[in-house]
């Protein structure tokens, strides 16, 4: 269908594209949305030659005929991914369990930002914007400093002093914004009018990192995909990054079905659990309350409209997990040698809810997404 609206296929896998209202754009920096106000998608045919994978470095890169970056000399890198899947047994499950917060930066996110920012070199940008709860902020000023390009972080005044320190600490011009989160991203976009904007939600390239957990996964599990994956979802750029990766597997015939989706958001700021519970289309406005799940506390999801659509896809569901139980998971996972910040908690806990409910036998994959290093301050 969307092959259909254009007159050449090549122009259609180099292009920007919106699935709201059908536009398609050529790719360049300054683009980050469609004039109708949609976030917009990449097409990219990704193909899976696995003897060639073998035979490469254990870092996300292996899957190199996957990932949209023309040049490879565009490429910025600190051998970042292939984390380890630890199997972990929860209450006499089995779960399998993907270390990334062992990344270079601490996250997850460095799967989006060696991506984005490689397009961005790519593109010969010399300076982005970027606003983020802390953890986006410091992986895109990470890969900003490797290239030697200039960046703006905004983040909110709240954030933890850990992550603030650590984007300066790669060199970024820091900017705390009074106010909420989407205060932050209101102004961020201000400055996205005149400095392109490596935006982890608004950008299709950093969803083409963060797919690379898919491939991973299957990879580490003998080239098979599990039944069900139980992530976290704030802006849901894993989450989707998940499902798209899955997706392009299935295309590629590589798997017969995506597994099932389970995302889950802290009951004080579950904008995506509303609009699932009750069967809409679109996110609607919250109440939101103050959640230590700094990282989920998004209001306004960019893609929640996308999210939906995958969960129903998928045949999934949203949980909500509540501060009690984030609490008890962060320890929980301290006391089995995991260290992880309190937004990476509230997966754990939304892992323990489903396994509680669960009726069949099913392999389970999730995630420890950040650092307990990151958010000391919090957690003291
Ligand atoms: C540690 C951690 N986990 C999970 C998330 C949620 O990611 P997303 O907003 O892409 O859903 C974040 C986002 O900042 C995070 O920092
Ligand atoms: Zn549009």
């Amino acid at each position: 269908m969307l092959y259909a609206l254009c007159s050449m296929r090549v122009l259609c896998m180099e292009s920007f594209f919106c699935s709201n209202c059908s536009r398609f754009y050529p790719l360049q920096p300054s683009r980050w949305r469609c004039d109708c106000g949609s976030f917009l998608d990449l097409k990219f045919e990704s193909k899976f030659p696995i003897q060639k994978i073998l035979k490469r470095r254990p870092d996300l890169w292996r899957y190199r005929e996957a990932i949209p970056i023309r040049s490879n000399t565009s490429i910025l890198s600190m051998n970042e991914g292939f984390t380890p899947l630890e199997e972990i047994e929860f209450d006499g499950n089995r779960t399998l369990m993907k270390i990334d917060y062992l990344f270079p930066t601490g996250s997850y996110k460095d799967r989006g930002a060696t991506v984005l920012m490689s397009k961005m070199k790519e593109w010969g940008v010399q300076k982005v914007v970027e606003d983020s709860s802390g953890n986006a902020g410091s992986a895109i000023a990470a890969y900003c400093a490797r290239a030697g390009i200039e960046c703006e972080i905004y983040v909110p005044q709240h954030t933890s002093s850990e992550k603030v320190v650590q984007i300066q600490a790669y060199g970024a011009a820091l900017k705390k914004v009074q106010g909420s989160r989407e205060r932050t991203a209101e102004v961020t976009m201000e400055a996205a009018s005149k400095i392109p904007y490596a935006s982890h939600c608004w950008n299709p390239f950093f969803l083409h990192g963060t797919k690379t957990f898919a491939f991973e996964v299957w990879e580490q599990m003998g080239w098979k995909a599990p039944d069900v994956l139980v992530l976290p979802i704030g802006h849901g750029t894993l989450f989707l990054g998940v499902y798209m990766g899955f997706r392009e597997l299935k295309e590629a015939g590589m798997i017969k079905r995506i597994p099932r989706l389970v995302g889950v958001q802290s009951a004080f700021c579950a904008p995506l659990y509303q609009a699932f519970k009750k069967g809409w289309r679109e996110t609607r406005p919250i109440d939101k309350e103050e959640t230590v799940a700094e990282g989920i506390a998004i209001s306004e999801p960019v893609r929640g409209r996308q999210i939906l659509e995958a969960t129903q896809e998928v045949d999934g569901e949203i949980l909500t997990v509540t501060e009690k139980e984030i609490g008890m998971a962060l320890m929980e996972m301290g006391r089995r040698g995991h260290f992880i910040e309190p937004t990476s908690a509230a997966t754990i806990a939304g892992l323990k809810k489903y396994l509680r409910k669960k009726r069949r036998q099913e392999t389970i994959v999730s995630t420890l997404t950040g650092a307990g290093l990151k958010s000391v301050g919090k957690m003291l």
